[in-house]
């Protein structure tokens, strides 16, 4: 059967051979075993109802091995037996070319060189799935392929609730991830409510179809790297010679490496799981792998005389780095962490002292004592961090909640306040204040072509638009536009395509609509492909989570979730081909909101109106907002937004005067 029969056929009428589990693969850690027998019983009720009665005999033991042994019913038997990866957009089945755009990025986030726990179908963070099951995959293709632009198809959690009518301008997908009664999200609710499979963790953009690999985040986090080392730098200094300690080589944390690399300084990043440390050596990421904290030492000592720009994996825990290099007196300028904590019980976090293997084993029989483990090792992991920074280091939380589950965990990191941690979140330092207040935020593009030199051209386009408005950009934002050409022009260099054509570039409302009003262009004069345009949720408007992309809002409103609410209701009215809401993203189920969209560009002149439409309110509805809790950088955007857009009218704070507070 070729692939397009095969997405055409839907769930198969005849059942497929069951396929071994494959050891080969970066498979997903055992969930607990957390349902009664009966709650297992309504799972496999669960499971079935998307196949024939007349499998239902032979299904339901298979599921129920699958549960037993793994916590979840993945239903592997199902697993396409076709490569997987984005194909070029002419080659999928289909009546809706958005349709098919939208199957192209599923594909991609499952792809196994993209794709964390591909057979688990998670594309990264551990946890963040694009279905739950095969069966809702084999669906939701099938309806993607039989859709026209009359119809949406809505997303619960992965499960293709089905077909309905709709209208052109509509989007064709609408997806909801984890969206639960706020009062049933907390961690535990996550594994019940997704071993019975009724919901799913679908991080950011794992589950709303716009992970582009490692690449994304190369760029965020080369921000960050070179943004800390201006904050560190005290005269003017780059980041040579400099040593910056972190941990994770997993999705995003693979990226550190990489970025360090890019930003000039010396990277140790520790990694307790092998099979990650040699993904992203074999991808490049990563200059060299030590497994010895003696050859450690000296390689680090060596690379620090030596000024060297050099990116060291080591594979055993961040924790016994950060003691080891106190020990030794090894200076480190910079220190960060990316462990998964937005998951702390189910594998995103492996306590010091535990091999891998120990508490893998751990985690799935004897989950309280690994939980104690896991809070002991954040204590001492905190406490070796704070003898560093007392010398100097500069350390930011990377988002991972690892503040927030050392605090919970009882480690000495509250400020003297009692309320605010004692290390800023990344968001509150640097990107919040230097970027997203400005409107600068992850924007993204995929070549539906699947053609390199679509790429090429894209980039070329990109770099002509901001070195245009370079020319006249206010002082305000001349950094960022500096740094964001830099990074375009070398973006092809550095090497950073995995899985399908696609690009990041960090730009603010007015570079986002240009560059697409000019790839439209491009699109209409024959030049490239179609084009779909999306960005992280990790961005201005996107997301609300107190303590990363909304850290630094100061007016009490960070623990709302409006502004990423309204975000996708704005989006969707507003010409996104689809939309996203998500509970739960890199910080974790409950603590955070977050959206997206993804928009296809064909050239013609429904692109252009719907492209300046929506990326003009994608953005500036968190500068909006951003403003609102008086963030100057914020003020100053959306005055300058009202001057090119008559129609828009946003109320501005009026200060208040901090003296006529006194005494009251
Ligand atoms: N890169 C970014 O810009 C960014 C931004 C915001 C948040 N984050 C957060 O960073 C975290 C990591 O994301 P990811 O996609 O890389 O997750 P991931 O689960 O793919 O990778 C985390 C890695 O950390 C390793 N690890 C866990 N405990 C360890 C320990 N004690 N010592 C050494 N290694 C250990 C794991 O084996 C895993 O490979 C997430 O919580 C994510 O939300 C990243």
């Amino acid at each position: 059967m070729t692939f397009q029969e095969q997405i055409l056929q839907g769930i198969p009428d005849v059942l497929p051979q069951p396929q071994p589990y494959d050891p080969t693969i970066n498979h997903a850690p055992k969930r607990k075993q957390i349902l009664s027998i009966e709650e297992k019983k309504l799972a496999l009720r669960n499971a079935l109802r998307y196949f024939d009665k007349k499998h239902h005999a032979e299904l339901a033991p298979e599921f129920m091995e699958e549960l037993n042994t793994y916590g979840r019913i993945y239903m592997y038997r199902f697993r396409p037996t076709y490569r997987m990866y984005a194909r070029p957009i002419s080659e999928y089945p289909g009546k809706s070319e958005q349709a098919k755009a939208i199957m192209l990025m599923i594909q991609n986030n499952l792809d196994y060189a993209v794709a964390q726990h591909p057979h688990e179908l998670i594309t990264y963070g551990g946890n963040g799935a694009v279905f739950q099951n095969w069966a809702q995959y084999v669906l939701t293709m099938k309806y993607l392929a039989e859709m026209t632009d009359e119809q949406t198809l809505v997303m619960y959690s992965g499960h293709p609730m089905g077909l309905f009518p709709s209208h052109p301008d509509a989007p064709r997908v609408v997806v909801t991830n984890g969206m639960m009664i706020p009062n049933y999200s907390k961690p535990d609710d996550w594994e019940r409510f997704n071993a019975l499979g009724v919901t799913q963790y679908g991080q950011m953009t794992a589950g709303s179809y716009m992970y582009i690999g490692p690449q994304g985040i190369v760029h965020g986090t080369t921000i960050t790297v070179l943004n800390a080392g201006r904050k560190i730098s005290k005269s003017g200094e780059d980041l040579s010679g400099k040593l910056f300690v972190t941990s994770g080589l997993g999705g995003m944390s693979g990226a550190q490496p990489k970025a360090g690399d890019i930003a000039g300084c010396i990277t140790v990043c520790a990694e307790v799981n092998l099979k990650a440390v040699e993904t992203r050596h074999s991808q490049g990421w990563v200059d060299e792998v030590i497994a010895n904290l003696d050859e450690l030492v000296t390689r680090v000592r060596k690379a620090k005389e030596n000024k060297e720009v050099v990116s060291i994996a080591f594979h055993g825990n961040v924790v016994d780095v950060w003691e080891r290099f106190y020990d030794e007196n090894i200076y480190i300028d910079l220190g960060s962490d990316q462990t998964s904590l937005h998951n702390p019980w189910a594998g995103g976090y492996y306590p010091a002292g535990w091999s891998f293997e120990e508490s893998q084993r751990m985690m799935a029989e004897n989950p309280t004592q690994f939980r104690e483990k896991v809070q002991e090792s954040l204590r001492r992991h905190a406490a070796a961090i704070n003898r560093h920074t007392a010398k100097g280091t500069y350390f930011v939380d990377y988002g991972n909640a690892f503040l927030l589950e050392a605090s919970r965990a009882g480690a000495d990191i509250m400020a003297e306040d009692g309320i605010n941690f004692r290390y800023p979140s990344y968001v509150q330092d640097i990107l919040g204040p230097m970027c997203f207040d400005y409107g600068f935020g992850p924007f993204r593009w995929v070549c539906a072509s699947g053609k390199p030199e679509d790429l090429d051209t894209t980039d070329a386009i990109a770099t002509q638009v901001l070195e245009e408005m370079a020319l006249t950009a206010p002082d305000e934002i001349r950094q960022q536009m500096e740094d964001n050409i830099r990074w375009i022009k070398s973006a092809k260099q550095n090497k950073l395509v995995v899985g399908s054509q696609a690009r990041i570039l960090y730009a603010d409302a007015e570079g986002r609509m240009k560059i697409a009003d000019a790839f439209n262009d491009a699109i209409a004069a024959g030049k490239i492909g179609p084009i779909v345009l999306g960005r992280d949720h990790h961005d201005v408007s996107g997301t609300d989570s107190p303590y990363r992309e909304t850290s630094n809002i100061y007016d009490g409103s960070r623990f709302t979730a409006d502004m990423a609410i309204h975000n996708v209701i704005g989006d969707s009215f507003r010409g996104a081909t689809w939309v996203s809401i998500h509970n739960g993203g890199g910080v974790g189920w409950g603590e955070v909101i977050n959206g997206g969209f993804g928009m296809v560009l064909d050239g013609s002149d429904a692109s252009r109106r719907r492209l300046k439409s929506m990326l003009f309110w994608d953005v500036n509805n968190g500068i909006s907002r951003r403003s609102w809790a008086r963030n100057e950088g914020a003020v100053f955007a959306i005055k300058r937004a009202m001057e090119t857009q008559p129609l828009l009218k946003v109320t501005i704070p009026n200060y208040v005067d901090d003296s006529i507070l006194e005494g009251l």
